[in-house]
């Protein structure tokens, strides 16, 4: 916080202040001094670049222009991966264009939002309502891998081809800082913004209502883990029918196999769904695959990798054991496991990317050395230690 301690208190770093400030007078006076001289005040630069949010009423909106066409081109070579090419995948997120007519974009009114609408997906353009929220979100986060890459222009480009998608610009339009709030005048939700759950404003700002969770901070005998105290029993699962066979409204959102029993615990990605089947085929072939009997060497735990799997990017596709756009480094340990050639397996596959082996989403190549591929696949080869 020091870096910013002369930095106006903006409404966004409100709370930051806050907590700061209050933080600087618990210090006791002779801390206090120690750190006077620590830090400095932001420059004006630094301040500049922090501060990119745009707001509802289009405040803090760079200049600049895109159109659907352009957007189009942008959206199959760095966004159609994930989204899809027509912004329609729930592969990696919820869909972020359907689901809206041109009566919606009539009253600004979501038809598939209101109680009793039979539309169990929800698409990022049924909810917004503000238009700087698309633009802002897609200028700081996306792409995924590389966020803030995108031009002010790009960003222009990329968010008319999503509303030229949900049928609210024609293809031919062009949006720009001069004729965004036309547009936001035909968003399909732009009458949907609530503050009847009592969220937002806060007293703070002259509202009167409480927030609608209450919680406390845990100080002693805290659990450390959640217990699902529910579950589906099994002869519930298949209630619905096969929930593989079905889709959703908008986007495809295929459930499980409900006519399988369930996996262990843990299992998770298609290809481990893949490996279980077969397991339970052919029982003595599991058998035969038994465990490596002794560890030759200490594994190397994942410190002596972050640096490089930071580096790279990898860590915002891969989670250390949970499936995010590709699969977890451990379930790739385990799945590799007992295979001679791992480490060169995977050290080409690394450089290569792919496709097919856990699911549809393909990993684009990598550019990283030789060396530092080899490496990671060194520490996956040997079970991905934390
Ligand atoms: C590597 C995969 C990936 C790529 C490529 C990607 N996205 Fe995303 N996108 C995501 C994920 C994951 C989320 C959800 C992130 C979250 O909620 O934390 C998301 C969320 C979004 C959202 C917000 C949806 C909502 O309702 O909150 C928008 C808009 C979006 N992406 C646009 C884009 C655009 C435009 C591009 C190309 C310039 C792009 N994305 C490229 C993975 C990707
Ligand atoms: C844009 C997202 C993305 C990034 C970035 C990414 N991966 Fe992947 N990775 C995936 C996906 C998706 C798969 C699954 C591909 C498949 O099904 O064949 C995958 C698969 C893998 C596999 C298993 C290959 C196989 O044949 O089983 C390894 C190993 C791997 N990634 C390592 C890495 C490393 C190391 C990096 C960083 C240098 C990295 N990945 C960056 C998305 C990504």
């Amino acid at each position: 916080m020091s870096r910013f301690k002369h930095a106006p208190c903006s409404l966004l770093l409100l709370v930051l202040c806050t907590l700061g400030t209050a933080f600087a007078q618990a210090l006791p006076a002779a801390r206090q001094a120690a750190l006077a001289n620590v830090g400095r005040s932001a420059t004006p630069a630094e301040i500049k670049a922090w501060d990119i949010d745009v707001r509802p009423d289009f405040k803090g909106l760079p200049k600049g222009q895109g159109s659907v066409r352009q957007g189009e081109v942008l959206w199959e070579a760095q966004c159609a991966s994930c989204h899809g090419s027509f912004a329609e995948s729930s592969e990696v997120f919820t869909p972020i264009a359907g689901g809206t007519t041109a009566q919606d974009i009539k009253s600004g009114r979501v038809d598939g939002l209101m109680p009793g609408a039979n539309q169990p997906n929800r698409t990022t353009l049924m909810k917004v309502s503000t238009l700087s929220t698309l633009w802002d979100y897609i200028n700081r986060a996306m792409p995924w891998t590389a966020p803030k890459t995108l031009t002010a222009d790009e960003v222009y480009a990329a968010t008319a081809y999503i509303l030229f998608l949900g049928n609210v610009l024609p293809e031919d339009f062009t949006l720009s800082d001069a004729n965004i709030r036309e547009v936001q005048a035909r968003l399909p939700n732009r009458n949907g913004m609530t503050t009847a759950h009592a969220m937002w404003p806060g007293k703070e700002l002259g509202g009167t209502a409480k927030p609608d969770v209450q919680g406390s901070n845990c100080m002693a005998n805290c659990k450390t883990e959640a217990v699902v105290k529910s579950f589906l029993p099994d002869y519930a699962r298949n209630a619905h029918g096969n929930l593989a066979e079905q889709s959703r409204l908008v986007g495809e959102s295929r459930g499980i196999d409900t006519t399988r029993p369930p996996l262990a615990a843990g299992a998770k990605s298609g290809a481990v769904v893949a490996q279980a089947e077969r397991v339970t085929a052919a029982p003595e072939k599991a058998a035969a695959a038994a465990p490596a009997v002794a560890v030759k060497t200490v594994a190397p735990g994942a410190a002596s990798v972050m640096p490089l799997l930071q580096k790279n990017s990898c860590v915002a596709c891969h989670g250390m054991d949970s499936k995010l756009v590709g699969p977890s480094f451990k379930d790739i340990a385990n799945k590799y496991k007992d295979r001679a050639d791992a480490v060169n397996y995977l050290s080409g596959k690394i450089k290569a990317g792919g496709q097919g082996v856990w699911g549809a989403i393909p990993m684009p190549a990598q550019a990283l050395s030789a060396a530092e591929s080899a490496q990671i696949s060194q520490w996956l080869a040997q079970g991905a230690a934390k």
